[in-house]
C-alpha cells in the first residue's frame, strides 16, 4: 500500500518500537466473506489477538494495546453481537488470570467499565493488580472512546478541585496513565481513520494501515510493520 513507505523488511538500521497498538478491525467482513455470521469472525480475531500478543512479546516488544471493543460498537451494534464479543472477552479474562502466576505480562484494562457486572469488574481489577509489576504490558481497550476518556479525565480533575489542568496533569487522569504512547498504530482491515481510539496518545504516534483483515493477520506482516517503522523518522515537530 502506498500508505506505507517500505513493503518488505528492508529497513533495518533504527530503533525498534517500544509500545505498538493494533485496531482490530475486519473481523465481520472476514466472517461475509466466507458466508458465516459476525460472530465467526469475532471468535477467529480472538485467537489471532493471542497468537500476535504472544509473538510480540517474544520479539520484545514492551507494550502491545488492542482496540477489542469501542463505546460506539457497544452503543450501535445489535445486542448478539456484543455478548458474543463479552462472551470472548470474558474467555480470554479466564485464560489471562490462569496463565497469569507464570507469565511476565502485566494486564490492563481500558475503557469504561459500567457494562460489567461486578463479578467481571472484580475479576479485571484483580488481575490488574496481580499483573502489576510484571516486565510486559498488554492494554486492552475494551468499551473504550477516546472522547470519553478526555471527558471522564477532566470530570476526575474538576472533581479533584482542578480549576486549570496541565498536560501533565491531564495524562495522570487517563485511563493509560503511566503508560508510554504509542510508537506506532496499526490498523488492519483497510479503513484509514482512528474510530475514536487514543485520541490523546496517538499525538506523535506514527500510523500504518493495512488491508488485511484482522483475523488473516500474521506474525510476518508485524515483522514488515518493526522494518517499517525502524526506516521512519519522528521529528515530533522539531526541524531536521
Ligand atoms: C473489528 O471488526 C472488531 C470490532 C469492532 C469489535 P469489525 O466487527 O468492525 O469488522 P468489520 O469492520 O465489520 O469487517
Ligand atoms: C474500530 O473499528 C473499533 C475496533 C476495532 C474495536 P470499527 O469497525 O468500529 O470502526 P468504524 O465504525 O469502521 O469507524
Ligand atoms: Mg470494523
Amino acid at each position: 500500500m502506498a500508505v506505507n513507505k517500505t513493503d518488505g523488511a528492508e529497513c533495518t538500521g533504527g530503533t525498534a518500537p517500544r509500545h505498538i497498538a493494533f485496531i482490530m478491525d475486519g473481523n465481520g467482513r472476514w466472517a461475509k466473506k466466507r458466508g458465516m455470521p459476525r460472530e465467526y469472525g469475532h471468535v477467529q480475531g480472538a485467537k489471532v489477538f493471542r497468537r500476535i500478543v504472544e509473538y510480540c512479546g517474544d520479539i520484545g516488544i514492551e507494550i502491545v494495546t488492542v482496540y477489542a471493543l469501542s463505546t460506539e460498537n457497544y452503543a450501535k451494534r445489535p445486542k448478539s453481537e456484543i455478548n458474543a464479543i463479552l462472551n470472548l472477552f470474558e474467555e480470554y479474562l479466564g485464560d489471562a488470570e490462569r496463565d497469569a502466576p507464570s507469565r511476565d505480562l502485566r494486564v490492563c484494562f481500558i475503557g469504561d467499565r459500567s457494562i460489567f457486572s461486578p463479578d467481571i469488574a472484580e475479576r479485571m481489577s484483580a488481575l490488574e493488580r496481580m499483573t502489576q509489576n510484571r516486565g510486559k504490558r498488554l492494554n486492552v481497550a475494551i468499551n473504550y472512546g477516546g472522547r470519553a476518556e478526555l471527558v471522564a479525565a477532566v470530570n476526575k480533575l474538576i472533581a479533584a478541585g482542578k480549576k486549570s489542568v496541565t498536560e501533565a496533569d491531564l495524562e495522570t487522569a487517563l485511563y493509560t496513565a503511566g503508560c508510554p504512547d504509542p510508537d506506532i498504530i496499526v490498523r488492519t482491515g483497510a479503513e484509514m481513520r482512528m474510530s475514536n481510539f487514543l485520541l490523546w496518545q496517538s499525538a506523535y504516534s506514527e500510523l500504518y494501515f493495512i488491508d488485511t483483515l484482522w483475523p488473516d493477520f500474521s506474525e510476518r506482516e508485524v515483522d514488515k510493520i518493526i522494518a517499517d517503522y525502524k526506516g521512519r523518522k519522528r521529528r515530533y515537530g522539531a526541524a531536521e
